[in-house]
């Protein structure tokens, strides 16, 4: 059984104490896990340590950072490493998100130096891939999804992949409201993780947790969980109410 992960983006939003509040809301809302479901909270770099302090007495919650540097470590003024992230607590780190790639110009070769830092430092990986409008419009999203995986972690060895969680973000379906349908999303994971199976083996592939983001808000999370291959989600807007991101992350 693969793990089931809802993870909670919250991007460049939130004071000290409305993050705080955010959190103890969180915690504080009776959530009735399954065994196998997972909650990540990913909060600005500022925030992590009290995130890790509420969270860390909280079986089957984590903390995230939104990112890491793609240097070991040096003179990269305002940059933050994988060993620091490791070094306060960090769980996981989301790379290769979309606005990362548009507003900062992260490829595939940059992000698969990221995961490769990531994975060294003994955090896990949420690596976003995901394709813009045209491409869909063009039908092309396969291969613009491929590409990103064979880029950034078809590099790592089989064994390598129970560090990586997938997380499939249309970049039309971020922050707009426009979900990609239950089937849109089901296809994408299917063809994601054939893809997985075809580099390296199908328990690999089998193994692999495979999340949806993009507009996933508490009415569709049902929907979109109980697709096959889609196991939990990577939520932006709806991760700042609290109400709302323990609906999602009871939707399995
Ligand atoms: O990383 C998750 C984020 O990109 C999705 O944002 O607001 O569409 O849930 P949102």
């Amino acid at each position: 059984m693969r793990k089931k992960i809802v993870a909670g983006n919250w991007k460049m939003n939130l004071t000290l104490s409305q993050g705080e509040q955010l959190l103890n809301d969180i915690v504080n809302a009776g959530l009735k896990l399954e065994d196998d479901v997972a909650v990540v909270v990913a909060p600005p770099f500022p925030y992590l340590q009290k995130a890790k302090s509420i969270l860390q007495h909280n079986p089957g919650f984590f903390v995230a950072a939104q990112n890491c540097a793609s240097e070991k470590s040096g003179a990269y003024t305002g940059e933050v490493s994988a060993e620091m992230l490791k070094s306060i607590g960090v769980d996981y780190v989301i790379l290769g998100h979309s606005e990362r790639r548009e507003y900062f110009n992260e490829s595939n070769e940059i992000l698969a130096k990221k995961v490769d830092l990531v994975l060294a430092n003994g955090m896990k990986a949420i690596f976003c891939c995901g394709e813009p409008l045209a491409v869909r419009q063009a039908e092309t999203q396969n291969e613009y999804v491929a590409k990103q995986l064979e880029e950034s972690l078809f590099h790592l060895p089989a064994e390598a992949l129970k560090d990586i969680v997938i997380a499939y973000e249309p970049i039309w379906a971020i922050g707009t409201g426009l979900t990609a349908s239950a089937q849109q999303a089901q296809d994408m994971h299917a063809f994601i993780r054939a893809q997985v199976a075809k580099k390296y083996d199908r328990e690999t592939a089998l193994r692999l947790t495979i999340l949806y983001g993009g507009s996933a808000k508490p009415g569709n999370a049902p929907e979109l969980f109980a697709c096959e291959d889609v196991d939990g989600g990577l939520i932006g807007g709806a991760s700042l109410v609290a109400k709302d991101f323990a609906a999602i992350a009871q939707s399995f």
